[in-house]
C-alpha cells in the first residue's frame, strides 16, 4: 500500500480519477462540528469502501453530549452533564461540583486546561462563556470523576480484540499543577521541565474483576456507536469502582511513538505493522460481507 497525501487538493476529483480499492482513512477533516466524517462522507457518495467507523458514527463521536445520551439509554455509566448553548441558562441542581467544562465538539484535549474544573457558580459561568466564545459550539459540563484515567484499545477483524487497558498515572506529575489529561499534557508529554511526566501503566494496575467490567463497558460502548474495526474508549474508574465512560474515540491517534494506541498493541505483542494489517483485513472482510 502506497501512503498517498491528499492534502488541500480536490479531494472528490482526486478519488474520482484514481480507483482506490480500499481508503485506509485518518482524515480528521477540516473544521466544523461533522468534521471527522466529510471524507467518509465523499468516498460514500463515491461507493469507495474504507477502514474503520462509518460516517454516522465518526459525525456522532464526535458530539460527546449525544454520545453521552446513547450511552445512557444503553445503561453505560457517565459522569452527569448538562449542555450550556447560550451560558446564562440555569445550572441543574443535580449536578454536584467539581465540575468540568469542555467544548462539546472537539477532541486532543482542545479546550480542556486546569481552570476547566471549577469548584463554583461564579467560576462555572466564567468558564462556560469564554468557551462558548472561543470554540463557537454548545459547551458541555460534567461532573469530574475522581480517580484513576484508564483508555480502552478496540481491534476488530472477524472477532473483537480488547487490548490491555492502558493506565495513564498523573502522580509525577505535581509540580504542572496539572492532575488529568490536559491539553498541555497531552502537547507537551515528557515535558519534566514543566512537569508533565505522566506515568503509563499498560495493562493498568486493575484486579481481575475490574478489567473484566472495564473491558465489557468499553465493548458495549463500540457496540452502542456502531463502530468498526478499531476504537478507544476514555473511561475514569471512580474511587466508588464506577468506570464511567467519558467518550469514545473512532479514529485514535496512530503515532507510532506517541499513540495510546499503538501503547496497548504494543502491550499485547503486536508490532505497530499487525495494527494496519489488522484494520486493513477488518475492512476488507466487512466490505466483502456486505457486497
Ligand atoms: N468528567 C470528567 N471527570 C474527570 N476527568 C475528566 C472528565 N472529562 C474529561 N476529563 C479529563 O480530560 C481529559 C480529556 O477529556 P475528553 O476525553 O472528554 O476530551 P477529548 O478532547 O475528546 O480527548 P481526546 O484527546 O481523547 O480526543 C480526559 O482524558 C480526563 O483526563
Ligand atoms: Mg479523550
Amino acid at each position: 500500500m502506497n501512503p498517498i497525501d491528499v492534502g488541500d487538493c480536490d479531494l472528490f476529483s482526486y478519488f474520482k480519477n484514481n480507483q482506490a480499492d480500499m481508503v485506509f482513512n485518518i482524515a480528521e477533516g477540516k473544521c466544523g462540528k461533522f468534521r471527522e466524517a466529510e471524507i467518509p462522507a465523499v468516498l460514500d457518495y463515491l461507493k469507495i469502501p474504507y477502514t474503520g467507523s462509518n460516517t454516522f458514527s465518526l459525525a456522532l463521536a464526535l458530539n460527546k453530549a449525544l454520545t453521552k445520551k446513547i450511552l445512557t439509554a444503553e445503561n453505560i455509566p457517565t459522569p452527569a452533564f448538562q449542555v450550556f448553548t447560550k451560558g446564562d441558562e440555569e445550572l441543574n441542581s443535580d449536578l454536584r461540583f467539581p465540575l468540568i467544562v469542555k467544548p462539546n465538539c472537539e477532541g486532543s484535549a482542545k479546550g480542556i486546561n486546569l481552570s476547566s474544573v471549577v469548584n463554583n457558580k461564579e467560576s462555572l459561568f466564567s468558564k462556560v462563556k469564554e468557551t462558548l466564545v472561543r470554540y463557537r459550539q454548545e459547551v458541555i459540563v460534567e461532573e469530574f470523576i475522581e480517580g484513576k484515567e484508564l483508555t480502552v484499545g478496540i481491534l476488530e477483524n472477524g472477532r473483537v480484540n480488547i487490548l490491555p487497558i492502558l493506565e495513564i498515572d498523573f502522580s509525577n506529575c505535581a509540580k504542572s499543577g496539572e492532575y488529568f489529561y490536559s491539553w498541555r499534557m497531552k502537547e507537551y508529554q515528557g515535558d519534566a521541565e514543566l512537569g508533565l511526566v505522566p506515568t503509563f501503566h499498560c495493562p493498568a494496575r486493575l484486579d481481575k474483576e475490574e478489567e473484566v467490567r472495564i473491558k465489557e463497558v468499553a465493548l458495549k460502548t463500540h457496540q452502542a456507536l456502531g463502530c468498526f474495526d478499531i476504537s478507544r474508549t476514555d473511561i475514569r474508574l471512580s474511587k466508588d469502582n464506577i468506570p464511567y465512560v467519558l467518550e469514545i474515540n473512532p479514529l485514535p491517534g496512530l503515532n507510532p511513538r506517541e499513540s495510546n494506541f499503538p501503547r496497548m498493541a504494543y502491550a499485547a505483542g503486536m508490532k505497530y505493522e499487525d495494527i494496519i494489517d489488522e484494520i486493513l483485513m477488518s475492512a476488507y472482510r466487512r466490505n466483502r460481507e456486505q457486497s
